[in-house]
């Protein structure tokens, strides 16, 4: 749980795309902005990109009570501070009280291209929920579906991302050269017990009702 890293790597059509998935042991709604505030990239249209891929995720789980995610400006001044930093590698336990998916892909096609291909690198974790349970691909077991069961948390509320085009990313104990580099941070965190010891991202079994026509 705490401490525990999400890794995973993928390869999509030739361009390197790699994402990690990791979170805090609590959830909270408050966070500041850092002091030393660094400039955003992401424009409002990037947003609505970001927005809408994670939504329709959401939306296709037909849960309940699964609110759309809401853009948080402070977590995205957090999680631009750490990709402008190029390190793919998350943010030290005791600092982060976040959910945190970082992704990075080749710097090769347009940023909106970019941002919907790391995020539904997250989203395509879906495939190992096989159980339909998701505990036995994200729980203290397994962490082949973290990525996607925050992206679908229905306590979550709000995202915040970065986003970095690095000339050099720090991966390991080598580097990768020009690439992009994304982080959201999700608040209330997902993938954490909250309050009993359960890692269901939603209710299951109880969708919306389809509304009267
Ligand atoms: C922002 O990034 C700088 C440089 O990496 C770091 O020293 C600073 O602590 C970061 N600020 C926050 C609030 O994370």
């Amino acid at each position: 749980m705490a401490g525990k890293l999400y890794f995973a790597a993928f390869v999509v059509a030739q361009v390197v795309v790699m994402t990690t998935s990791q979170n805090p042991p609590q959830a909270t709604t408050k966070i500041s902005a850092p002091t030393d505030a660094p400039v955003p990239v992401l424009t409002a249209d990037n947003i609505k990109t970001v927005l809408d891929v994670h939504n329709e995720a959401r939306r296709l789980e037909n849960a309940k009570d699964m609110p759309e995610l809401k853009w948080n400006a402070d977590l995205a001044v957090r999680a631009q501070n750490w990709t402008d930093a190029c390190k793919f590698a998350h943010q030290p336990p005791r600092v982060r009280r976040w959910g945190e998916n970082i992704a990075a892909v080749g710097n090769t096609r347009p940023i909106p291209s970019q941002l919907t291909a790391m995020i539904n690198e997250w989203i395509a974790e879906k495939k190992f929920n096989t159980g339909g349970t998701f505990e036995e691909c994200c729980s203290f077991r397994a962490s082949d579906c973290c990525h996607y069961t925050q992206v679908v948390w229905s306590r979550t509320t709000h995202v915040g991302c970065g986003y970095t085009v690095c000339p050099t990313l720090a991966y390991g104990s080598g580097s990768l050269t020009d690439i992009a580099f994304l982080a959201c941070y999700y608040t209330p965190s997902g993938n954490s017990p909250i309050v009993t010891y359960d890692w269901k991202p939603f209710a299951q079994g109880t969708p919306n009702p389809v509304p009267p026509a």
